[in-house]
Order: structure tokens, then sequence, then C-alpha cells
């Protein structure tokens, strides 16, 4: 009988010193838009609204299920939850401002609660993805140029439902690959279109977007223009084939030979993915260059002939007659002919006269293009 009383004695001083248990379960959460590898915290009044206190990092159980048991004293407590600062944190739908939750802890029975996160600071907007897109990584380590990367994917519909592996096409400037909402002034429908291609019986394929922020100029450049400067492509090249490629072909089911090794893009972009690939043919066999900025450093044209060349190698160029500058058509020709001297017969280029220099245009080329560079 003592011996009871004191164990009563002592759980109830447990209770007292631990407080009550509070369970969070969060079981939505933006489904696009909570990159894969961000940790979700939980900030309140409770820890002077940390936005990133490890011990309130709940546990991921799943792409959208998280759980973090807490204990608190008795009390009116407000709080609020973020992917790790404030500029991170809890919005409503529509993006605006979420009114911090309440929490009220009147005796020490267990509480459980289900949340659901309806969006997030850093991605407001109207969204249009469909498909399995995802961020994957919104903080990939880039240490060639001292910051981390926002990585993207998309995966084909069958991805989760099949044991298939799939060939890969690296694109650039992935915020303007599958949504409007985080584009500079619209997007490729990248995710439409392969979406469409699935359904129609058509070759799909994962497609890995690397985001582009302010260096993008030094990135996408393989050489300096006396103008705008840049020329640090061969770092983001580097980065490409030595980190982020071998970290894809570990975690998803890729057919990572060159084969089946594919990398596009339009603008600065077209002219890095003509440049990586030419170059890296032993990596690239599937080269997507839209409107090519050539013109930045015509050095770009001797590589066409110094590149080690594979015969399969398959290029596939488009400008358009408006794009704002005739040396666009005029330094695709160039490049042309140049290839067509050096043997590369596995070519296919339009001059369109509609083509603008904008998503617009690059979305309506990109299905012929992949279907000739993956059919
Ligand atoms: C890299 O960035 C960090 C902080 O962002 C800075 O402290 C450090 O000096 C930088 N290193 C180099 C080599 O630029
Ligand atoms: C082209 O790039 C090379 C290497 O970056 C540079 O040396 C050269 O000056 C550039 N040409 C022009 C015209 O800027």
């Amino acid at each position: 009988m003592n011996s009871l009383i004191i164990c009563f004695i002592l759980f109830v001083s447990l209770q007292f010193t631990n407080g009550t248990e509070i369970e969070f379960n969060i079981v939505d959460v933006p489904r696009y838009f909570t990159p894969l590898n961000d940790d979700i915290f939980l900030s309140g009044s409770f820890n002077n609204w940390s936005p990133n206190h490890p011990l309130y990092k709940f546990k991921r159980l799943s792409s959208n299920l998280f759980k973090l048991n807490i204990d608190l004293p008795l009390g009116t407590y407000q709080y609020k939850f973020t992917r790790g600062s404030w500029s991170t944190g809890e919005t409503s739908i529509d993006g605006s401002f979420f009114q911090n939750r309440n929490l009220q802890i009147t005796s020490t029975t267990k509480q459980t609660h289900l949340i659901k996160i309806s969006n997030w600071d850093d991605f407001k907007g109207t969204h249009t993805i469909t498909g399995n897109v995802y961020i994957l990584h919104s903080k990939f380590p880039y240490p060639q140029f001292n910051t981390t990367k926002s990585i993207w994917i998309y995966l084909p519909p069958d991805y989760y439902t099949s044991f298939k592996s799939y060939p890969v096409l690296y694109m650039h400037d992935a915020q303007n690959l599958f949504d409007k909402a985080t584009s500079f002034v619209g997007e490729w429908g990248i995710d439409e279109i392969l979406e469409s291609n699935f359904l129609n019986g058509k070759e799909t394929a994962i497609v890995v977007g690397l985001e582009t922020k302010i260096e993008r100029m030094d990135e996408l450049t393989p050489y300096s223009n006396p103008t705008y400067g840049g020329g640090k492509g061969e770092k983001y090249v580097d980065f490409l084939i030595n980190d982020l490629k071998p970290y894809i072909d570990r975690n998803y089911r890729t057919k990572p030979s060159r084969e089946f090794t594919g990398i596009a893009g339009s603008s600065l972009g077209g002219l890095m993915s003509f440049y990586a690939g030419l170059k890296n043919q032993n990596i690239f066999s599937k080269l997507g260059v839209f409107s090519p900025s050539f013109w930045f450093n015509s050095t770009i044209h001797e590589l066409a002939d110094s590149a080690v060349k594979y015969s399969d190698t398959k290029i596939y160029m488009v400008c358009g007659e408006q794009e704002g500058s005739i040396s666009m058509v005029d330094n695709m020709f160039k490049m042309v002919d140049r290839l067509t001297l050096k043997g590369y017969n596995n070519l296919n280029y339009f001059v369109r006269s509609y083509g603008t220099h904008s998503e617009w245009f690059w979305n309506k080329e990109f299905p012929n293009a992949f279907d000739w560079l993956f059919g």
C-alpha cells in the first residue's frame, strides 16, 4: 500500500515537472512546395518564437506527415509553423498573413492536434503544377559558388507504381519550368507536356531542374563578355556532373548512362546546354538548345572543333525570327555549319518565324524537341 502511494506521488510530481504532453501531427502540407529535404519547426510563445529551435523540430514520417511531441506547463500559448526561418513561415492558402494558432492547456491530460498547413511565405501566388513535381532540395550544397542551390524534380506518372528506370533530362532555370508563380514571366509547362506524353503512350523522362538566382550570369556562361562579365560556367558544369548527377542516380531509378541523359535550356541556358553537352558527350547524348545566347562570346564556336565527338550525339536547336536580334539566327546557322563540317549528323534545327525570346515560345517548341531527342 505504502509503495503504491509513493508511486502515485512520484507519478503526480513527474507530471508536474514535465507538464502536459502535447502531440502535433501535421497531416497535410502544400504538396508541391514543401521541399523534400526541408525540416518543419514549431515556433511559439513557449520558445521565444524561435523559428528553428532544434528541440522543436518535427520528425518527418513521409512527404506530408510530420510529428512532434513536447511537454508544456499549464497555460495559454500561441504558435505557428516554419521551415526554419520567418521568410519560410506558414501563411494562408492565398499567401496572405496567417493568424497565430492558439493552445490552451488546462489539465495534464495529453492533447493531440491534427494540423494542416495551407501555404508557405516563400511560395506565394497561383501555382500551375501538375503531376509529380517536387522541390527536391531547397538548399543543395553548391560549394563551387560557396552557396546552396534549389533543385526541382519531375517524376513520370508511373514512377511510384512501377519498377522502371527512366532517362533523365537536366534543365536550367528550374523556377521557369513548371510553375507560373515561381517563374520570371511565364513557365515552359514541362510537367503538362510530359504528363500528356505519358497519356499518349509517348516517351517520358525524369526532369531535374537547377534553379538560378543572382549568380545566373556567371553560372550559365562558359566564357566572359566585355559588357556583362560572367564566364564561370565551368564551375556550374562541375556541380552538375560531379555532385548533382551522382546524387540523382543514387536516389532515383535513373538510366545513368550517356545514351539516356540529356541537357536542355534556353537563352543563357541554351548556351550552357550546348557547352556542357558538347564538351561532355561521355555524360550527355541529347542536347536541347533553345534560343541560345551564342552572341555572349564567340569562343563558343570553337567548341565544335575541340570537343571529343560521339557519333550518336543528338543536337536539337531552335530559335525565332522575332527574338529582337538578327544575330540569334545568324549565330545558330554559323554553329550548324561548323558542326556539320565536323561530321555531326544527328542535328535537327529550326528557325520559327513566330519565335520570340520567351517561355511561351519554348513551351511551344519543347514537345517536338523532347520527342526527337528521347523518342
Ligand atoms: C562562404 O560564405 C560564408 C557565408 O555565407 C562566408 O562566411 C565565407 O567567408 C565564404 N567563403 C568564401 C571562400 O568565400
Ligand atoms: C571570351 O572569353 C574568353 C575567356 O573567358 C576571354 O578571354 C575573351 O576575352 C572573351 N572575348 C570577348 C570578346 O570578351
